[in-house]
């Protein structure tokens, strides 16, 4: 099969085609021909020296596509089925590839009114964001709730699911773009975190300050959003927001990581149903081939929504 992969760590340019055997399958594995790659800030740290040094190691923690052959314990998909997937450092190689052989536990069928293209981008940003909103913050109708770094994959997603979940959404976003963006995907209120006055905005939209918050990204901006929320509140942020956010007198802080699973592909597919139309902004899409390209537009920064691996 062909993949993108790598041979040492460094720069966009060590992601090469490579032809590698197909992943064999365990019992429990199934192993899916991929519509589609997601690419992550964390792919480019994996692929900077962050992970396993499994050379030639194959990138990607997401995707989607159809089921090609199932493990000899795999009752609960058909061959053909459209599936998406959700497995970080994935032991038989990620999905910048044309088959990915993948715990059947961590893969799903495809929500109602998803396709599989925007399917395939939305494995580890849909459960970050759902997971964020429902199981660290447990958010409630009519709170107000920050959401900083919303332009971004997971922000992009978050906004619509915590609209789902009745809050009061103020956004930050990256640019007049990434603000008109976030509006049209239903925030109330956003302002731009670079260059808005982020205290102004806020005030106007929640005088008392904030019960909740979910942020996305480090900073000076984010310790601005953090004088924001109000004593007694909580602030969740998924590992890899750096710099890590510091313990702080009346707020509870609390980190998680997006968990794949069968109930937890229930939980978020639930939700994608209750939105009917779950809006997916694909920032730019690339061939598998071009894989090293994505990796460079991905490190310019300023990426609305996800970057995503054509490969069917
Ligand atoms: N532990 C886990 O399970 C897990 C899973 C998924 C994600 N994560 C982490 O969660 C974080 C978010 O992931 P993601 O995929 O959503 O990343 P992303 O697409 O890079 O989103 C972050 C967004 O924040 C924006 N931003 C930066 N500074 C800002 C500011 N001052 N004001 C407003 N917006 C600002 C960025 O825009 P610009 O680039 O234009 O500034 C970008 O659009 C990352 O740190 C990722 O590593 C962790």
């Amino acid at each position: 099969m062909r993949a993108a992969a790598i041979d040492r760590f460094g720069g966009p340019e060590v992601l090469k085609i490579h032809t590698l055997p197909v992943p064999s399958l365990d019992h429990g594995e199934v192993l899916i021909a991929l519509d589609t790659a997601g690419v992550g800030i964390w792919d480019a740290e994996m692929r900077a020296g962050g992970g396993r040094k499994d050379f030639p190691l194959v990138l990607g923690t997401d995707g989607s596509g159809v089921i090609a052959a199932m493990g000899a314990e795999v009752r609960r998909f058909k061959i053909a089925e459209a599936v998406y997937s959700y497995s970080y450092d994935n032991p038989k190689g990620g999905f910048y590839a044309e088959y990915v052989a993948v715990d059947a536990h961590k893969v799903a069928p495809i929500p109602r009114g998803l396709d599989i293209h925007h399917a395939g981008a939305i494995p580890t940003t849909g459960l970050t964001a759902i997971q964020g909103l429902d199981d660290a913050l447990q958010i409630k109708e009519d709170e107000s709730l920050i959401i900083h770094g919303g332009s971004g994959g997971v922000g992009t997603l978050a906004i619509q699911f915590a609209k789902l979940r009745g809050a009061r959404v103020f956004a930050t976003a990256s640019g007049e773009d990434g603000v008109a963006l976030v509006r049209r995907l239903g925030a109330d209120s956003a302002v731009d975190g670079h260059h808005g006055d982020i205290e102004a905005a806020a005030r106007s939209f929640a005088p008392d300050g904030f019960p909740a918050m979910l942020a996305l990204t480090g900073g000076d901006a984010l310790e601005r959003c953090l004088a924001l929320v109000r004593s007694g509140g909580r602030v969740a942020y998924p590992n890899g927001v750096e710099p890590a956010l510091r313990r702080r007198p009346g707020i509870r802080i609390i980190p998680y990581d997006a968990v794949p699973g069968v109930r937890e592909f229930e939980h978020l597919g639930l939700a994608i149903e209750a939105l009917k139309k779950l809006q997916v902004p694909i920032a730019a899409a690339f061939d598998l081939g071009d894989a090293a390209k994505a990796h460079e537009r991905l490190e310019q920064g300023h990426v609305l929504g996800k970057i995503v691996l054509r490969i069917k």
